[in-house]
């Protein structure tokens, strides 16, 4: 029987063909950089200059960055499939909604985002940031920070996501290593639902056995070939 309600969980593998670079494996942003330095509350605390150096290398990097086949191929589904599509990403890039896709959750928050740590004000952002940059909403200085969550933040709309995975009939995990939790707990909380879990990977992940469905290779060839099997009549 067709999937109705469908989750779709992403991670950095999805965006490596758009010239986004993952974090873990040969080359990864965690071989250059110290995860604890530029991706916890209290590396930024520590080290401000060398959190904002980071997150503004990567959001220049955005402007180079398109979607690639396998964006297209979910935003596609979204449009096309019957019933509900939800795309959690654990990107913090734009790409989904470039693609077409209408309101992914960025549940590790949002690189072309700022938000003010004192008024709390979020809003769009494609510069650098720096402790020099006022908050345009309170007018603060030095509170500016990125819109993502560390390691040690709170994940963005967790009660939505489980929500979904209560009741959906499929679960697909798409270029993720598994191995950041809550996300990598995500396969468990579907399978326990009920649903068909599936992994699509270059490789196995950290989960692999326990998705039902699994395949290998590169996201924008296995992306694109398994929504068109789900879409077909
Ligand atoms: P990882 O870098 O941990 O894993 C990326 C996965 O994508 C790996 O399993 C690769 O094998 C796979 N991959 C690489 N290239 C691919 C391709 N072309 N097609 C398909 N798969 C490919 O990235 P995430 O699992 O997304 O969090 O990492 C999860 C979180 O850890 C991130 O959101 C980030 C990071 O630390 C925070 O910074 C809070």
């Amino acid at each position: 029987m067709a999937p109705e309600r469908i989750v779709i969980l992403t991670g950095a593998g999805l965006s490596a063909e758009s010239g986004l670079g993952t974090f873990r494996g040969k080359g990864g942003l965690w071989d250059e950089y110290d995860l604890e330095e530029v991706a916890t509350p209290e590396g930024f605390a520590r080290n401000p200059v060398k959190v904002h150096d980071f997150y503004n290398m990567r959001r220049r990097w955005l402007r180079e960055a398109c979607p690639n086949a396998a964006h297209f191929a979910l935003a596609k589904l979204e449009r096309e499939h019957s019933g509900e599509v939800l795309i959690v990403t654990q990107n913090i890039d734009p790409l989904h909604e470039a693609a077409g896709s209408k309101a992914p959750i960025h549940m590790h928050g949002e690189l072309a985002s700022a938000l003010c740590a004192y008024c709390c004000a979020s809003r769009p952002w494609t510069e650098d940031l720096s402790l020099a940059t006022d908050c345009p909403a309170c007018g603060e200085s030095g509170y500016m920070r990125p819109d993502v969550v560390w390691f040690g933040e709170m994940p963005r709309e967790m009660e939505r996501i489980y929500a979904a995975l209560a009741k959906c009939d499929l679960f697909v995990s798409i270029g993720t290593s598994g191995t950041v939790y809550p996300a990598a707990g995500f396969v468990a909380e579907a399978q326990g639902a009920g649903a068909h879990t599936v992994e699509l990977n270059l490789d196995p992940s950290e989960g692999a056995s326990l998705f039902a469905e699994k395949h290998y290779g590169a996201a924008t060839e296995i992306v694109p070939a398994f929504v068109e099997s789900l879409l077909k009549p």
